[in-house]
């Protein structure tokens, strides 16, 4: 297995779409209900046509409860635009109105779920990592999950 993935200094150095897509992660942690870790996570997803589609964490008095930004991002997406494929992720973390010194990667049960919106697109989906002093970019879902469970194939 080889995992190959592009680290850049700032979103500045980022690509035009990829750079957008960080900053709709960005804009998205505005909505984070986070109660009870005061963690606040946003994530962006750019559909084939184009559209992007954004959203944040929210938690629960029940804790198991709550989702992820990047799993009600995605949830959204496929839900809104069913026959739409996801192209792109992008993920940010704030903590006391900050952006995270360190990247926040995607969860397992997140993996997962990028997992199946990637054979659902059948093509790679494009995952950015986003924080206060680095960007991630991975090129393919296998590369946050190798050896994936996939019923499809
Ligand atoms: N969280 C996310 O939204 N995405 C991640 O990638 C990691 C964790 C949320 C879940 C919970 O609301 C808070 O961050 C603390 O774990």
């Amino acid at each position: 297995i080889q995992i190959s993935y592009t680290e850049y200094a700032s979103p500045a150095e980022l690509e035009r779409e990829d750079r957008e897509l960080l900053e709709r992660a960005i804009e998205a942690t505005e909505g984070s209900y986070a109660p009870y870790s005061s963690f606040n996570v946003g994530a962006a997803v750019r559909l084939s046509n184009g559209e992007i589609v954004s959203a944040a964490n929210q938690e629960n008095a029940a804790y198991p409860s709550g989702l992820c930004a990047e799993r009600t991002a995605l949830f959204y997406a496929h839900a809104k635009y069913p026959s739409e494929n996801v192209v792109a992720l992008a993920v940010v973390a704030k903590s006391g109105g900050k952006l995270t010194p360190g990247l926040t990667y995607p969860c397992g049960a997140c993996r997962q779920v990028l997992q199946e919106s990637q054979t659902r697109a059948g093509a790679d989906v494009r995952i950015i990592v986003g924080s206060a002093t680095k960007v991630l970019v991975l090129d393919s879902v296998e590369a946050l999950l190798p050896f994936a469970f996939d019923n499809l194939n």
